[in-house]
């Protein structure tokens, strides 16, 4: 696969800085070694910058101008890449998502292929300009890419993504009005008490099938908070009770199997707060799980 590295040092997203680091963090800890190690080949674009809008503030929404010309400057960065590779975008908060997944719907349009996207998250980020309570936009990429209203500021969406393309899993904290619109939809929603009970490979199971069956490309957004706060403490939002070790490398292995692959968010890592790496190395092994790194080749001898 050639992969093409996209750094987005998105910080506008929410009040607290830090996430600009992310893109030099994930190079420091060796993502294209780990990448080129497993036979692939390796392009870094470098950082882009944002388009600069003439838009005035929004007294409701932290530094909706900066935000929106990321959008629009990931939106063409998402189609480029995409058509010569495999993006991976190097966050950069959330709010990058606002145009990686916008542009890589387009993509998937002139490809004539429906996009899936699945949000590994604790939190749902389906506010709209409108509903959220904090003003920070990093809250808000799943509404913007599935056409809810509010979002008359971005750039109008060429290609929204149906809700039934879309799967979250490992959700533990949802706002009562995000509660609210996603009853409506038929987004699949896996929060962490459904993993405590039955395990995180069957609902992903489920929808890797549905992505194949429709031939589907799938572009997977990962913010660094599904994790455990207690193996991934860098990130603004840290919510206790997140996936696992295993429990993420195991959906990473499950994602490189369906070979659906078309996109990568790494998103939310604050190297500021991280502790000595662990953080940014966590989410390059994930990255090499997820781009065929194994412990041994299914089936094995000793069991299926
Ligand atoms: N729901 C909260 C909000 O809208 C938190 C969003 C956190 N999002 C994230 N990408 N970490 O402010
Ligand atoms: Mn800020
Ligand atoms: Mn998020
Ligand atoms: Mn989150």
């Amino acid at each position: 696969t050639h992969c093409i590295l996209i750094g987005a040092p998105v910080d506008s997203g929410k009040r607290r800085d830090g996430c600009l680091m992310g893109p030099d963090a994930y190079r420091v800890a060796g993502l294209g070694e780990q990448l080129t190690a497993l036979g692939h080949s390796v392009e870094d674009r470098g950082n882009l910058i944002p388009d600069t809008p003439a838009l005035p503030d929004d007294p409701h929404l932290h530094d909706l101008p900066t935000t929106v010309g990321w959008t629009r400057s990931l939106i063409r960065a998402a189609k480029e890449a995409a058509s010569d590779g495999l993006p991976i975008f190097l966050g950069g908060d959330h709010a990058l998502s606002l145009g990686s997944v916008a542009g890589m719907a387009e993509h998937a349009a002139a490809q004539g292929r429906p996009l899936f996207v699945l949000w590994l998250d604790a939190h749902s980020d389906f506010n709209t300009p409108q509903t959220t309570e904090s003003g920070h936009l990093h809250g808000t990429p799943v509404a913007y890419v599935t056409g809810q209203p509010g979002f008359d500021a971005f750039p109008p969406l060429a290609a929204p993504v149906p809700t039934d393309r879309i799967a979250m899993i490992g959700l533990r904290s949802v706002d009562p009005a995000e509660r609210a619109m996603l009853a409506e939809t038929d987004i699949a929603l896996t929060d962490m008490r459904a993993i405590d009970e039955h395990g995180i490979a069957g609902p992903l199971a489920a929808f890797l099938d549905k992505v194949q069956a429709a031939n589907g490309l799938l572009h997977v957004s990962l913010d660094v908070d599904f994790l455990d706060p207690g193996i991934a403490p860098a990130v603004g939002t840290t919510v206790p009770g997140g996936a696992t070790y295993r429990e993420a490398h195991l959906v990473m292995e499950m994602l490189h199997d369906s070979g659906c692959l078309a996109g990568l968010d790494l998103v939310e890592l604050n190297p500021f707060l991280d502790d000595r790496g662990r953080t940014a190395s966590l989410m390059v092994d994930l990255t090499a799980s997820l781009m065929g790194r194994r412990i041994f080749d299914r089936p094995t001898r000793s069991f299926a």
